[in-house]
């Protein structure tokens, strides 16, 4: 059995972690033979929710889980840890913008990178939920100068997975039928779900989804804008956020960032731009990522950018640009 890793889950009490700790707890994404300790942070008021969460973990009997820390204080909470998944904040509700949280939200993302620097392992690797998740995640890598940048990562894994989904939907195949869509951008309204290098198997062979499906105005149009508001019709319909799938989203990112992806495939993941694609640098922009075995990741290169692509990637970097000023205001207040 190897050593026990310490993961944390913040808004340990909420929808999110609810089904997120399950997850973990079981094996499902460090691996099934992974021990880990459980460090679960809240706010006060949350405490005794938080102790009935605890008493679950406790009741599901999960030989992999050494110990549980729940707790309100970030000097325990953060100790050590090895992986960290950024939850706690304040949802969206209908009519809302995930940007509209900025003000609501940054200042959490803040002080937790403060607490990660002071307390994690310099190899810890943090996934951003919390919305607005790509900019929350620059601030918290802002406040964590000890800490490398690309350790630091939003996630835009839910807009991958609803991308992959409803093209199989579409085709009439498994979703592990279609590969290597690719989320540009913003976990927002001006993402960019673009099926230009996605393929998918259809009765044994490998075509590109563009020519399987060869529709482009419904690729270019309805599709792009069903993934783009997918959050706001999950909110309409349900009254609360997603929660189910971007627990299983936030499992999805971090075990592929763990354990690496496979050969010729890639995955969405928002982390520090280099300037690839002429996207500017210095924001959490959402690329198509390799990552190696061990979790070292690359941002793939040499894909071809047609105008239409050229466009939506300047629309999503400019919003991107807009977040990242009114957040460095909002974290000097
Ligand atoms: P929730 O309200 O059910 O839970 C949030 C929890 O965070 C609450 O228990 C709350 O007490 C806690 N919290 C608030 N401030 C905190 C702080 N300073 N420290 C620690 N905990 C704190 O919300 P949820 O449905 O779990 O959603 C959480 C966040 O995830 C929201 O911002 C939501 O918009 C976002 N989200 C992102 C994605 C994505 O794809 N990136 C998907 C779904 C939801
Ligand atoms: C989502 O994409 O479902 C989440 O970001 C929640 C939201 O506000 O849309």
């Amino acid at each position: 059995m190897p050593e026990p890793i310490r993961v944390i889950v913040t808004g340990a009490a909420g929808q999110i972690a609810y089904s997120l700790i399950y997850q973990l707890a079981k094996g499902d994404v460090f691996g099934a033979d992974q021990p880990l300790y459980l460090h679960l942070l809240d706010i006060p008021p949350m405490m005794g929710v938080l102790e009935g969460v605890v008493m679950e973990i406790t009741d599901c009997a999960l030989p992999l889980v050494k110990g549980v820390v729940a707790t309100a204080d970030l000097a325990v909470a953060f100790k050590d840890v090895d992986a960290a998944f950024m939850v706690g904040s304040m949802p969206r509700k209908q009519g809302m913008e995930r940007k509209d949280l900025l003000s609501a939200n940054v200042k959490i993302f803040k002080e937790q990178g403060e607490a990660l620097d002071k307390y994690a392992k310099k190899t810890v690797k943090v996934l951003v939920v919390g919305n607005p998740a790509n900019t929350n995640a620059l601030m918290c890598a802002k406040y964590a100068p000890s800490i490398p940048k690309k350790n630091f990562s939003a996630m835009t894994r839910l807009d991958h997975n609803r991308a992959q989904a409803a093209l199989a939907q579409k085709l009439g195949v498994g979703v592990a039928d279609v590969q290597n869509v690719i989320i540009w951008g913003n976990h927002s309204s001006t993402q960019f779900p673009d099926v230009a290098h996605a393929s998918v198997l259809i009765n044994g062979s490998k075509k590109s989804v563009s020519d399987a499906i060869n529709d482009k105005d419904y690729l270019q149009g309805d599709f792009v804008k069903m993934v783009q508001t997918r959050g706001a019709a999950v909110i309409a319909a349900r009254k609360m956020s997603s929660a189910m799938s971007a627990a299983k989203a936030a499992g999805d990112h971090m075990k592929d960032w763990w354990f690496g992806t496979a050969p010729g495939q890639h995955v969405s993941m928002a982390v520090i731009s280099d300037g690839s694609y002429g996207v500017a640098a210095d924001i959490m922009f959402s690329f198509p990522v390799s990552i190696k075995p061990g979790g070292e990741y690359q941002i793939v290169q040499g894909l071809p950018v047609s105008d239409f692509a050229r466009k939506m990637l300047d629309i999503t970097a400019e919003e991107l640009l807009e977040e990242k000023k009114d957040a460095l205001s909002l974290c000097q207040d």
